[in-house]
């Protein structure tokens, strides 16, 4: 097998990542000639002093997610002669840093790309970014009478704002506050489908969904509507079935659903003119092309196909227009576009010879194990592994019964990994694999220690076992021989990532590289959607270094953006410590331990420099 092909790189990249005849990993934010070299400008950055773990986004791949999913809309248009037109809304939530949303919208400005909020901070953050006046600002979430003046004053700053009903009392509120700034609304019903999603957030749909209104409420706001003769203020209907939806069966059972409610809308509210399919486009995380939860079973074109032709269907039929289409994809539009590069620091591997070791014959056990390992050989390897294992369970007793001293229990533990390895090697050997080799596997399985938290940057991973791609950024010209797993810097047992992509299914390892104490990355890929907003604290480890990228003709690269990750201080802050207050109690301290002679005025003066440089350093290991 190509090293390279340990990683499945073709089936999950899309063709924005690929692999140089250097063995190192490229990117093509166009998939097409131009790329750049991954480890190259790892090499750059770290020579900047701009250090692991870094995330480093690809402006280019942005706008390339933006163009197919515009493209597949507008060639779905054209087949099916649909009588409008698609507009893309990005949802803020998915990744709401500044530099990320300026970014999408300088992008999107050739597509008149729209931002949707859920919430008041959210609403004011996008508030005042430069977009253009035709974009759409649509507005959901639950909502109090601050969250709606807001929105109705962005409409009087001439912002296109919508906001979308998705509890039955808003609409009382959005009325009574527009009249009293007197301003029209203009107004989005999101309802709820009876049809559930797919995947792991089918929840968000269905009857049972938190958010939007059933077909009674629907009825019910259109009375109140009617009574106040405002009908015409509803511009859109919405509906929303999860994210990362894996099968298009569900979301065609939802757009029929959801066409037919907008057909019997579109003859009670005379301008209706919008709808809105909400997100839920998926990412093919393992690339596996199935409808298992890090996949999907259909293309960004088919999705479109049917998209527009269920819409387009239900209104020929019902003589009602087509409306304008509106996508909230998310993750299908920022998951490919950054990587997080982590930096392996340390591994823990079973011994591979006795080079150097101090043999120890006493007591009998040790004597045993010395005997298998000097007899080992491919006829008796089976029955070796029997004998390791009962031995294995054995030194533990001994030592606690006092057979065994902590040297010989360490002398033992030792012999029984490299017997377990050596005997691993002569499995591999074997015509007839032998069903132990799996177990064989997990006991020496390494653990290569990595320098990021899973908590601060992979939230998912831990959360909900969401599988990223894993890959070393180098050395792929070289076979990787190591069967690991990755631990964090977290003192939290769940800080690991143990599942990987797999041929057919997931495996419990990564191969990797023999670590040789040189620098050794691996990119975590697809981590563009969500993983920077939720992470978290934990630890006390903070953001991460940020750096755009963009890739020129020439293959070099021109960076931008630099945000330099957290430092101690900023972290400490977060928590209310107050900095200037753990100097005046480390000055309390250090006058202490002056007056009773612990340390020297030399002593104490370095002491205040360390703290003070602390303070001010990266959060994670400086390595
Ligand atoms: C209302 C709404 N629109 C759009 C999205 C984006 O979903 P996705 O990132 O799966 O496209 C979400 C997220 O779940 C959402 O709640």
């Amino acid at each position: 097998m190509q090293p390279e092909n340990h990683y499945w790189i073709k089936r999950w990249s899309e063709d924005y990542f690929a692999v140089n005849p250097l063995g190192h990993v490229v990117v093509k934010p166009t998939r097409q000639k131009a790329e750049g070299d991954l480890y190259g400008l790892m090499k750059s950055l770290v020579a900047q002093g701009i250090d692991a773990p870094i995330l480093i986004r690809f402006n280019g791949i942005i706008r390339d997610r933006l163009h197919t999913l515009n493209s597949a809309f507008q060639n779905a248009i054209q087949e099916f002669n649909y009588r409008n037109t698609h507009r893309m809304v990005f949802p803020i939530k998915v990744n709401p840093q500044r530099h990320m949303i300026e970014t999408m919208l300088e992008a999107g400005r050739l597509y008149t790309l729209g931002l949707e909020v859920g919430s008041k901070p959210e609403l004011i953050a996008v508030l005042t970014l430069e977009n253009i006046p035709e974009s759409m600002l649509l507005c959901n979430g639950y909502k109090d009478a601050e969250y709606i003046s807001l929105a109705l004053m962005a409409s009087k700053l001439g912002r296109q704002t919508l906001i979308i009903i998705e509890q039955a009392y808003e609409l009382k509120l959005v009325l009574d506050t527009a009249a009293q700034l007197g301003v029209d609304p203009q107004i989005g019903f999101r309802m709820k489908l009876s049809n559930p999603g797919s995947g792991r957030w089918k929840s968000s749909g269905g009857e049972h969904s938190k958010f939007g209104l059933f077909a009674h409420e629907i009825v019910s706001c259109i009375e109140m509507l009617q009574a106040q003769e405002k009908t015409h203020l509803v511009k859109l209907l919405h509906f929303h079935l999860g994210s990362q939806i894996t099968t298009i069966e569900s979301i065609k059972k939802a757009l029929q659903e959801a066409a037919k409610m907008y057909t019997e809308l579109a003859n009670m509210l005379p301008f209706l003119s919008f709808f809105d399919v909400g997100g839920g486009l998926a990412v093919d995380y393992d690339g596996s092309k199935s409808a298992t939860d890090s996949s999907m079973n259909y293309s960004i074109e088919e999705y479109a196909r049917d998209v527009v032709y269920i819409i387009g269907e239900a209104c020929l039929a019902a003589g009602v227009a087509d409306p304008v289409i509106i996508t909230e994809a998310g993750r299908a539009l920022v998951a490919h576009h950054s990587v997080l590069v982590i930096e392996v620091i340390d591994v823990t591997a079973p011994p591979t010879s006795k080079e150097n070791w101090k043999i120890l014959e006493h007591p009998a056990l040790l004597k045993t194990l010395n005997e298998l390992e000097a007899e080992l050989s491919l006829k008796n390897c089976r029955e070796t592994f029997h004998d390791v294992m009962e031995l294995k369970n054995r030194i533990l007793e001994e030592f606690i019964y006092g057979k065994l001293n902590l040297k010989e229990r360490a002398y033992a533990e030792k012999m029984t990994q490299l017997l377990l390895a050596k005997i691993r090697t002569f499995y591999q050997q074997l015509r007839q694999i032998p069903e132990e080799l799996e177990e064989l596997d997990k006991i020496l399985l390494e653990t290569y220690f990595c320098n990021f938290s899973v908590f601060q940057s992979l939230a998912d991973s831990w959360g909900i076992g969401q599988l990223f791609p894993i890959m070393p950024i180098h050395r792929l010209d070289e076979n990787p021989t190591h069967q690991a797993i990755l631990a964090d810097l977290t003192c939290d047992s769940d800080g690991k990532i143990d599942t990987f992509i797999g041929d057919q299914a997931t495996t419990k390892y990564l191969k990797l590289h023999t670590y040789t104490g040189e620098p050794y990355y691996l990119g975590i890929f697809l981590v563009g959607a969500y993983q920077e907003i939720l992470g978290d604290l934990h630890n006390l480890f903070g953001d991460t270094n940020v750096v755009h990228a963009e890739v020129a003709e020439n293959g070099q690269w021109e960076l931008s953006r630099l945000v330099e990750g957290d430092t101690v201080e900023e972290v400490l802050h977060y928590e209310q410590y107050n900095t200037e207050k753990i100097m005046t109690q480390l000055h309390t301290l250090i006058e202490l331990s002056l007056r009773v002679g612990r340390i020297t005025l030399t002593e104490s003066a370095e002491v205040k420099k360390k703290f003070k440089q602390s303070l001010e350093s990266y959060t994670y290991l400086v390595v």
